[in-house]
């Protein structure tokens, strides 16, 4: 409100008779609209203090370079607290954590040949009923068994005891559930990727090939069987997708992305595969976790694993057609949904539309 009448003042015509009586208006109202601020700082009531935030925000978002749909996407897989970003040192080990849901005899029971592993926030159930109802329901394709499991952390905050009793009714439900117990954030997506690294390797050493997949993805599980049992990829040492080379670290502070020289001193990433979705041969999940104790961890999930292949040896492969592995499509069709291998859906009732778009044509 007060932005708006500082702002009509510009509309004004000069009339040298009330001049005086509005430059001392003027002045008036910004003393009162400062101390209002103050006061809304002070008080910290949740109305005021919306507002000051807000008008920070709005006037900080055009100055984002960023395309609002990427923004969105990262909001998507975000958890809890995304500001501000602690930037000492944290830990990233999963001996450090623990499960406090685990489908341990899961993989005994079903024998998978790929997993899907995706990591989700805990109050995202509508995202896990999408997949729930579309890809993740596949038991079998091509011949062979496969696997969706979500991973969850904790909530921390009001609803937090009320979030985990649902959560556990979800579980015996469905029985998709990891959860292991560090808090759950955007910061602290590199914790959630090396716990699901560690679940891999002790809890399911049987399966063939796991992908980490966003929960906001559509995943061709036809195509993916298709690349995944050409006879000449390699089952040990692999990990393909959207590659990402020499990207170089975003030292921006105001960036979501941002990384401190003191957590990652190079400027540049060694090559690795975009989040958003990469399959692996399943002997990497160990290999990963135990590199990782050599690693300092950061803040980019992704390119930390990039970092511990780069420490055991291993390259991402280009798989045989890149062009497979797609981000955001502009207004994708079915005839380019039957061609993915993976790409990212604007919400979960898209997961279901490109679902059912691909189902309709087979
Ligand atoms: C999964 O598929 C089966 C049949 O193949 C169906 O009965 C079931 O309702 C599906 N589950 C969900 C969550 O849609
Ligand atoms: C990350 O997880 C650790 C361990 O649970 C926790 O202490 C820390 O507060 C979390 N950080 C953020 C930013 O959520």
């Amino acid at each position: 409100m007060a932005i708006g009448i500082l702002s009509a003042r510009c509309c004004l015509t000069p009339d040298p008779a009330s001049m005086h009586h509005i430059k001392r208006g003027f002045i008036l109202l910004v003393v009162l609209t400062l101390s209002l601020l103050v006061v809304a700082y002070i008080y910290h009531s949740p109305y005021n203090h919306f507002n000051v935030v807000n008008l920070i925000k709005s006037c900080k978002t055009e100055s984002l370079a960023v395309s609002k749909d990427f923004w969105n996407k990262m909001h998507s897989t975000t958890s809890i607290s995304t500001n501000p970003v602690p930037q000492h040192q944290y830990v990233a080990h999963p001996s450090n954590y623990h499960f406090i849901i685990d489908e341990h005899e899961k993989c005994k029971q079903i024998n998978p040949f790929v997993v899907f592993m995706v990591p989700v926030a805990l109050y995202q159930r509508e995202a896990r009923n999408a997949i729930r109802s579309t890809w993740g329901n596949e038991t079998t394709v091509q011949g062979k068994t496969v696997l969706t499991l979500f991973v969850v952390g904790l909530t921390v905050g009001a609803d937090s005891e009320k979030a985990q009793q649902q959560l556990e009714e979800e579980s015996r439900q469905h029985r998709d559930l990891i959860q292991s117990n560090f808090v759950d954030s955007y910061f602290n997506l590199t914790i959630k990727t090396m716990v699901t690294m560690d679940w891999l390797a002790t809890r399911c050493p049987q399966a063939t090939f796991s992908m980490k997949v966003d929960s906001d993805m559509y995943i061709n599980l036809e195509n993916l069987m298709t690349l995944l049992l050409r006879p000449e990829l390699p089952r040990q040492n692999y990990i393909t997708g959207f590659l990402m080379w020499d990207r170089p670290v975003i030292r921006n502070k105001k960036s979501r992305y941002y990384v401190s020289e003191e957590l990652y001193p190079d400027t540049k990433y060694p090559t690795y595969v975009l989040g958003v979705a990469y399959v692996f041969s399943n002997d990497l999940p160990k290999k990963l976790v135990e590199a990782s104790k050599d690693v300092a961890p950061f803040n980019i999930e992704d390119a930390y694993i990039g970092a511990c292949l780069k420490q055991i040896g291993v390259k991402p492969s280009r798989s045989p057609d890149p062009s497979q592995f797609r981000t955001y499509m502009k207004d994708p069709k079915h005839h380019d949904l039957s061609k993915v291998i993976t790409t990212i859906a604007r919400s979960p009732k898209q997961i279901v539309e490109f679902w059912k778009s691909v189902k309709r044509q087979t």
